[in-house]
């Protein structure tokens, strides 16, 4: 770390060398009094790619022109459309395509996963979780539990954090693993925890989870498209996610799911079925009895939204243009960058609760005053985002972030600490 310099021709020096430096005049910036916003919220919505637009008229002139012959006709067919979506997140998730399927939206994936890897059966009956988990993984997991007859308080073992910070060493999980062992049916944590920022141990989770018997699963939507995934090198169960953050889907993006390869031809597993997951040659058959298709689209039900489809793909042109390894390279030197700034700047009322283990999320503790700070840095033309009761999250991403925002950031950070009678 030693290498940066706290300075703004060291930042603009950094920026001049990126090379996905060009990628930020593919997305539209918010705007305050004419000049761009700095924008550090990949991790609540990402930004929309200029090509957005482009996309959904494009299926908008198909749907004018062809109606539904639309499905079959022209250079993108949509029946095809969910095709190039699995390609292109494969390597965004560390999957092989088929183990792929860009559906619905989380929570309700969540639900759909459940059907199929929660399997209680004698002592084996329990699910372990974060203390801190997002609220509607509690919602969904409590609901469906109570669906199942069972009592979630006896069913749920929830992981707390040692203090405040809300962080839980990788450890503390893999003991809490072995120390439920058989009676472990389910491993449900996020990649990346919404609040601290915490990035997981996902390969050393999945093992400890494995070796006991447990399946694993994980709620990627703070992870995909922010942090290296070997999903299915991990041997991970399955995964489901969000794309209107880090993957700049746009609000109520269509969601994503994996399920590893293993599970694919399980003719034992349990699913909720509809007519988009039959096998696709024939789904137009008609046939009143189900044929699951052989990859992962199986768990699709509905005919999807070709709009969201067109949103989300627009911006994954984007991430295979910059090149996923790239994306990853700039991740890791901006996290490094922001750690560096961070060090610089904080004052004894604020600390820093995410660990070193994260993506490009960082979440700042204040003691007192965090929302004058915060509406302060609004003021600035500084866009991060708020959490109750006391937590400011920030999140500089790769594709149209840059060094010097941050370098700013961290400047307009100090001064207001400063006049705030808070460093
Ligand atoms: C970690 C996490 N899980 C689940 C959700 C819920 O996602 P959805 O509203 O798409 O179901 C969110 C939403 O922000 C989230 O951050």
């Amino acid at each position: 770390m030693s290498e940066f310099q706290n300075n703004l021709s060291f930042a603009e020096k950094m920026d001049l060398e990126d090379p996905l430096q060009t990628f930020r005049s593919s997305f539209l910036i918010p705007q305050n009094k004419g000049v761009d916003r700095t924008y550090f919220l990949g991790n609540s919505l990402g930004l929309q790619p200029k090509k957005t637009k482009a996309a959904i008229e494009k299926i908008l002139h198909q749907w004018q022109e062809e109606g539904v012959e639309s499905f079959f006709k022209g250079e993108d067919p949509w029946l095809d459309l969910h095709e190039k979506l699995q390609q292109g997140m494969a390597p965004i998730a560390g999957a092989k395509p088929v183990e792929i399927s860009i559906m619905n939206q989380l929570s309700v994936n969540l639900h759909l996963m459940l059907v199929s890897f929660y399997q209680p059966a004698g002592k084996r009956k329990k699910i372990l979780m974060e203390g801190k988990a997002f609220p509607s993984d509690q919602y969904a997991i409590r609901s469906y539990l109570e669906h199942l007859h069972l009592d979630p308080d006896e069913i749920i073992i929830e992981l707390a954090a040692a203090d405040e910070t809300e962080v839980i060493p990788d450890a503390h999980i893999v003991q809490a693993i072995q120390d439920h062992g058989e009676e472990l049916a389910l491993v449900f944590l996020g990649g990346v925890n919404y609040y601290s920022g915490q990035l997981f141990d996902m390969a050393g989770i999945t093992r400890a989870a494995h070796a006991v018997g447990a399946k694993v699963g994980f709620d990627l939507a703070h992870a995909i498209g922010n942090v290296s995934l070997q999903l299915h090198d991990w041997e991970v169960d399955f995964a489901c996610w969000c794309s209107y953050k880090y993957l700049n889907g746009g609000p109520g993006a269509v969601a994503g799911v994996f399920v590893h390869e293993r599970h694919l031809d399980d003719q034992g597993m349990k699913r909720l079925s509809g007519w988009w997951g039959y096998r696709k040659d024939e789904r137009f058959l008609m046939k009143n009895r189900f044929s699951a298709a052989p990859d992962a689209s199986a768990w699709q039900l509905s005919t999807p939204s070709v709009l969201n489809y067109a949103c989300l793909g627009s911006s994954l042109e984007l991430f295979a243009a910059a090149g996923w390894t790239r994306i990853l390279e700039k991740q890791a030197k901006l996290v490094q960058w922001t750690h560096f700034l961070l060090q610089d700047s904080l004052a004894p009322q604020v600390q820093c609760i995410t660990p070193s283990s994260r993506g490009c999320q960082l979440s700042l503790l204040f003691n007192e005053k965090g929302k004058e700070v915060y509406d302060q840095l609004f003021e600035k033309g500084f866009m991060v985002d708020w959490r109750e009761p006391n937590v400011i999250r920030l999140a500089p991403v790769p594709l149209y972030n840059s060094y010097t925002e941050a370098y700013q950031f961290f400047k307009a950070l100090g001064e207001i600490l400063k006049a705030l009678h808070l460093q």
